[in-house]
């Protein structure tokens, strides 16, 4: 017995944003963005529209793809830094739309990792048998976030959600290594400074525009691809596997020459890595599952498979996991 997938789906908002029009926001040109992070496009959710919305369409997707009842699920569990609101969870709001009245329903906050660490927790609550059914999600809108008057970090961003449906079944299917990290003393390259409990909400930490994400682009690229690199590794041997056991690497995606450094770092090649950055940019906790939804259906990965997902992200946080799908 092993931990299958039995269903995935993403959900990727229709409106597209493109480097060009970005042009027009910021001093910014399609040439700089595309060079420097591999983005062409990305999706921007309705101002009508909240995280919890977005998780909600991925969910139900990977809900008739398990062919399941959202009363079967017995844990919700929500990778988000983009919460609907401080509490109730975004996880909650999932929960109720789907009407999954048999669920537990929590968050966790590990930013662009937050899908692997999921994971992790996914796989202990069906190994000790707390819950049989349970759903992961990386969902995010990070366009309420994102400070569209500064051009570091508006070009990276957009929205979007993945979820998992994971069960125990009776297939060669398993999560064959975890592993997780953590940098704390760096957290200040990546953060929202206001608006929690340090710097609560006030007129003057709006006016300083505290409530948006701030970033320190430079030196997070280069702990980023040590820790992926780090990561992907460990994943891998904790597995018992080598890296050609992988079909697929399915990274984070932060930055293509990122990605590009890692593979290197991992001796793979850029073939046995996915990518689609061009298309969605940076959606935080939500890359990972969207990518392997994608990887999935143009046929890249089929069941029996190993992929290695990994991820870094705010925390700092770090983590790969090796899957046989
Ligand atoms: N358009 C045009 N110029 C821009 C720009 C933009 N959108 N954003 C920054 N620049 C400018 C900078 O102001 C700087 O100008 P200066 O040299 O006159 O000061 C110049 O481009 C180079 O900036 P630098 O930060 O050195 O560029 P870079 O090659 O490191 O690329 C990032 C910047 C942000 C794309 C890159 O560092 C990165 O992707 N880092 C990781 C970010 C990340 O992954 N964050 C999330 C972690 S999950």
């Amino acid at each position: 017995m092993g931990i299958e997938i039995i269903g995935i789906g993403s959900y990727l908002p229709e409106k597209i944003l493109t480097n060009t029009e970005l042009e027009k926001m910021v001093d910014t040109t399609d040439e700089w963005i595309t060079t420097r992070t591999g983005i062409k496009e990305r999706r921007i959710a309705k101002d009508t529209e909240a995280t919890s919305d977005l998780a909600i369409h991925a969910a139900k997707r990977a809900i008739k793809k398990a062919n399941i009842s959202a009363l079967d699920l017995d844990a919700i569990i929500v990778a988000t830094i983009t919460p609907d609101m401080f509490f109730p969870s975004t996880a909650c709001f999932v929960q109720k739309g789907l009407g999954a009245k048999n669920a537990a329903a929590f968050d966790i906050a590990a930013a662009c990792s937050g899908f692997i660490y999921g994971l992790a927790i996914a796989k202990s609550f069906i190994n000790s048998d707390t819950c049989k059914t349970v759903m992961v999600l990386g969902a995010e809108k990070l366009s309420s976030i994102v400070d569209w008057t500064d051009r570091n970090i508006c070009v990276l961003l957009g929205d979007g959600a993945g979820a998992v449906i994971l069960k125990k079944t009776n297939s060669t299917s398993d999560i064959l290594s975890t592993y997780l990290g953590a940098d704390g003393n760096a957290g200040d390259l990546l953060y929202i400074p206001g608006g929690g409990s340090r710097n609560p909400a006030t007129h003057k930490t709006v006016d300083e525009r505290l409530h948006y994400m701030k970033m320190e682009g430079n030196k997070l690229f280069k702990i980023a691809v040590r820790a992926m690199a780090d990561s992907a590794k460990k994943a891998i041997e904790l597995a018992g596997i080598t890296r050609d056991d992988v079909k697929l690497i399915i990274p984070h995606q932060a930055n293509i020459r990122i990605v590009e450094a890692v593979a290197r770092q991992l001796g793979v090649p850029m073939d046995k890595v996915f990518l689609n950055i061009q298309k969605y940019g940076n959606t935080s906790s939500a890359t990972t599952p969207i990518a392997l939804e994608e990887a999935i259906y143009e046929g890249k990965v089929k069941k029996g498979d190993i992929v290695v997902l990994v991820a870094f992200g705010g925390g700092l946080t770090w983590g790969a996991t090796a899957i046989r799908l």
